[in-house]
């Protein structure tokens, strides 16, 4: 949540603040502002988006080859310029732009104000930078270091003074931070995304690091020289671009084809029924004696995490359980040493709720995995062992192609820990030959692109919908209810097509539509039965269903359909025509898909 970039070069940082603010945009876009350094400072903030920032500084001489700036989403104070950062002490000499929470700022600020401190915002970060004049002795990264020693919270931050103009001081705890080193020139950000067009060599900031960013070079209080901690970025800049699509969304949602042939690439051994995932060799036979496993992780993934549920127990044998992150970390959860496993599941890798239930799961003795997207992210750091997804940057805030990339990683997953239980080769090649397949059979269902614009023509103006589904589609109803909530404000939930006696079928009436996922599985039937229900009760329904089922349209108002696979890979196609549809309905009634309100991507605070 919230985006910081820093320059400091030979070039003039404005341009490549902007550019790396409107990269971070995706984080937090309810407030932006930058301050550039030259013969004293300018500093420029805006309420709303990073345009409403580019107009603002139409212009408008922001000279300096050092600068920090910052995209913000709002945790004390209301978005407003007043409250946007950088923030600066009173004197305007030292400023700061901050991810995370200050959890005892109230307490520091009352002190400070005893002090005489004069306060200009409501935020807790602008304690630090009052907290750093007070410390300020002539050394700008011993005062943020005496300063940060008061601290309790988390954060990821940026300082620079106009009294040591050469420097930017960074530090990170439980938020992450990095610096792309370039030639002449070093940027500070909080995301790859925005470092990636002017360099891919990156330092990633350990855990209470502090360090001193230099146009040439690089100082961290730890005293590890950057040389052995440069890692290569593999991203590539128009990944992070729309390249043609209206949206990041609709964009990621038609790469998925490719996104899962690069997250079975190379994993899949078709012959031998087997899949290989590098990350896990070493903890292999540790995972193949654990008795039980716990996923956890939160939003989308968490319902990638159910997904795996019933494939773990399905087929791999393993008794598993899955839980919100959130829960996870304030409960007493019961972990064996050396008999449970523990596996988050998590795009960014940052999501404070699932790191911190990482380090609840490492304290307590699990053999801790990680099903990560971003490289290099916190949890990816945190955990034992691991797989990256290989999805690619996802700039949408509506999680879509990390989501198809989480379960083609737990189709995989679980191949790996059914062979190494009882799955028999012969089933093992069955889902392997499946699973190749799923890429091209995923282009398929893309192709109907234009018929589901017109399903959503006909249903965009309900205000409500009910999602529904059994078994390995049910965790999908969740996220296909998700995918409508986030982006187009309406009210929409998921259930398990079994409870809707138990409550939901009251809601049911002509304004109230149901969209069923009801592939052809060994639930069919039991779904149908619903479905009648839900028709005789003059519901409309949309169904995703599984091609050549012509029963369906005796019931359903309107079908999309799905190839045919095994049961258990379906949800990897059922999630696409709910993915399109709610963008398609968010795009009609002229929401703004890519920065839905009240959101950010990667939740980085409790
Ligand atoms: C929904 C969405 C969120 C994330 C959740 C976890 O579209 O994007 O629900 O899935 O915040 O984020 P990660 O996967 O980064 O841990």
């Amino acid at each position: 949540m919230c985006g910081i970039i820093g320059y400091v070069g030979s070039r003039q940082a404005k341009e490549i603040l902007i550019d790396g603010l409107t990269r971070l945009e995706y984080r937090g876009y309810d407030s932006a502002g930058l301050v550039t350094l030259n013969d004293g400072a300018v500093i420029v903030k805006t309420e709303g988006k990073v345009d409403e920032l580019k107009k603002r500084l139409e212009n408008k001489p922001v000279d300096g080859k050092i600068g920090i700036a910052h995209t913000r989403w709002a945790t004390h104070g209301e978005p407003s310029e007043r409250n946007a950062h950088p923030h600066s002490d009173e004197k305007r000499q030292i400023f700061v732009v901050h991810n995370g929470i200050i959890e005892n700022y109230k307490h520091l600020k009352d002190e400070l104000i005893k002090k005489g401190h004069k306060f200009a915002s409501d935020t807790d970060t602008e304690v630090l930078a009052h907290l750093i004049e007070e410390d300020y002795k002539g050394n700008l990264e011993q005062a943020v270091a005496s300063a940060l020693s008061l601290v309790r919270g988390t954060y990821g931050l940026a300082v620079i003074s106009c009294l040591e103009t050469d420097k930017i001081v960074v530090a990170r705890s439980g938020s992450p931070l990095l610096v792309g080193l370039g030639n002449d020139e070093n940027i500070v950000a909080s995301d790859v995304s925005a470092i990636i067009r002017y360099t891919k060599e990156v330092v990633y900031l350990e855990e209470r690091e502090i360090a001193v960013v230099k146009k040439d070079g690089f100082h961290s209080f730890s005293g590890k020289s950057a040389k052995d901690r440069v890692a290569l970025v593999e991203w590539e800049i128009e990944q992070a671009e729309k390249g043609g699509f209206p949206h990041f969304m609709l964009k990621e949602i038609f790469e998925q084809p490719k996104v899962v042939e690069d997250s079975i690439r190379g994993r899949l051994i078709e012959e031998d029924g087997l899949a290989k995932l590098g990350g896990l060799e070493e903890v292999k036979d540790r995972l193949g004696k654990c008795e039980r496993l716990i996923i956890t992780a939160c939003g989308t993934a968490y319902y990638a995490g159910l997904v795996g549920e019933y494939l773990f127990e399905e087929y791999g044998g393993l008794p598993t359980e899955v839980e919100y992150a959130s829960e996870f970390r304030y409960r007493k959860p019961i972990i064996e040493r050396d008999k449970t496993a523990f596996l988050a599941i998590s795009q960014s890798g940052e999501t404070a709720d699932t790191l911190a239930a990482v380090c609840e799961a490492k304290r307590k003795g699990a053999l801790v995995l990680g099903i990560v997207n971003v490289v290099g992210s916190t949890i990816a750091r945190e955990t034992d062992a691991g797989v990256y997804n290989h999805a690619g940057p996802e700039i949408g805030v509506a999680s879509t192609k990390a989501f198809i990339s989480q379960l083609a990683v737990l189709f995989l997953f679980t191949l790996m820990i059914g062979r190494q239980r009882e799955m028999s080769f012969v089933t093992g090649r069955k889902i392997a030959g499946h699973i190749k397949r799923l890429p091209n059979q995923i282009n398929s269902i893309l192709t109907q692109d234009e018929k589901i614009k017109e399903i959503a023509q006909k249903y965009a103006k309900y205000n409500d919908f009910l999602y529904i589904s059994r078994k390995y589609n049910f965790p999908i109803a969740l996220e296909g209810a998700l995918k409508l909530k986030e982006i187009s404000y309406i009210h929409a939930e998921g259930y398990p097509s079994g409870e809707m006696k138990h409550g939901p079928i009251a809601l049911i009436d002509e304004n109230f539509p149901t969209i069923a996922i009801i592939p052809k599985d060994s639930v069919y039937e039991k779904t149908i039965s619903n479905l009648e229900e839900i028709k005789a009760r003059k519901g409309k329904i949309i169904a995703v269903a599984t091609e050549g089922d012509e029963e369906i349209q005796n019931v359903a108002d309107d079908v999309i359909y799905i190839p045919e696979t095994l049961e258990m890979l379906t949800p990897i196609f059922s999630v696409v025509p709910l993915q399109l549809l709610a963008y398609y309905i968010a795009v009609i009634r002229g929401k703004d898909v890519d920065k839905p309100r009240n959101l950010a991507k990667s939740v980085t605070v409790e």
